[in-house]
């Protein structure tokens, strides 16, 4: 049996089936991974970018990277890959945790997605402190004002998603702790598995009794936590087990 033969029957067997993705999950739709060649900023790597610190200094710097990003995204489209997991997230019992913030899932009709990382689609007053703040829809590409400001209020505005050392969102949090340890088999893909506690996932998944794979050519840390190891993309791995799973 070979290792796609073995995940399908895994698949099909599972009442619970829980799947983690990443960066390199829209790697093949032409999104640039964070750790990928490509996923420095003038310079910045995304760690030095992607937090409050670094915001409260240069707005406008951190709004570059993400009207940069906003532009790649938006000139991508969900891969077979996303469809694939659409197509599953249709088996009851079905759970995508994400980390990405490109909403590719959630445009091909992907069933219960977990935004891990929130949307970069979205933005929020930056200094808002309500415990439930004013979140809108913002799908302009390129940005006409860098950095936007809220049309409300003219106050500088965030895009809504986590940062380095930032909480994740409470409810997004729950969600994706119960998928892990609630599921019989858990697939994490595209993901370098070293940003916690999104990495934490596998482990809790394992732990909790599941069968556990991934998906990415590259070596990660998850191995150290997983059942099956399928060294191959997003894409071809997913339209593999498509393949085997509805033959
Ligand atoms: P990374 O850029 O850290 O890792 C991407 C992973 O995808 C690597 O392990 C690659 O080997 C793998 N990969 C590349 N191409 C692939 C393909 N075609 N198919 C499958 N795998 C492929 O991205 P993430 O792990 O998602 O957080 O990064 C996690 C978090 O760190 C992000 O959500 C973001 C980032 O900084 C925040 O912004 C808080």
């Amino acid at each position: 049996m070979t290792q796609i033969e073995q995940l399908a029957e895994k698949v099909m067997k599972s009442s619970h089936l829980t799947v983690l993705t990443g960066a390199g999950m829209s790697a093949e739709s032409g999104v640039p991974t964070f750790q990928g060649p490509d996923g420095a900023f003038k310079g910045y790597p995304p760690e030095e970018l992607a937090n409050h610190k670094r915001f409260d200094l240069d707005p406008q710097l951190v709004w570059q990277w993400y009207d940069w990003r906003r532009q790649k995204i938006a000139a991508c489209q969900p891969n077979m890959g996303h469809l694939v997991l659409a197509k599953l997230s249709r088996k009851p019992g079905f759970s995508l945790i994400t980390q990405n913030v490109d909403g590719f899932h959630e445009k091909c009709g992907t069933q219960n997605v977990i935004r891990f990382h929130g949307c970069i689609w979205e933005m929020r007053r930056a200094y808002d402190q309500d415990e439930e703040p004013d979140i809108w829809w913002n799908d302009e590409v390129p940005l006409t004002a860098i950095p936007p400001l809220c049309p409300q209020t003219n106050k500088l505005c965030r895009p809504n998603v986590i940062w380095y050392g930032e909480n994740i969102n409470a409810e997004a949090l729950a969600k994706s702790t119960l998928a892990a340890s609630n599921c019989d088999v858990f697939i994490t893909i595209g993901t370098s598995s070293v940003v916690r506690p999104a990495a934490d996932l596998i482990e809790l998944a394992k732990e909790s009794g599941a069968f556990t794979a991934e998906i990415n050519p590259e070596e990660t840390p998850a191995e150290n936590y997983i059942d099956l190891k399928i060294g191959a993309t997003a894409v071809e791995a997913l339209t593999a087990l498509d393949g085997k799973i509805h033959a």
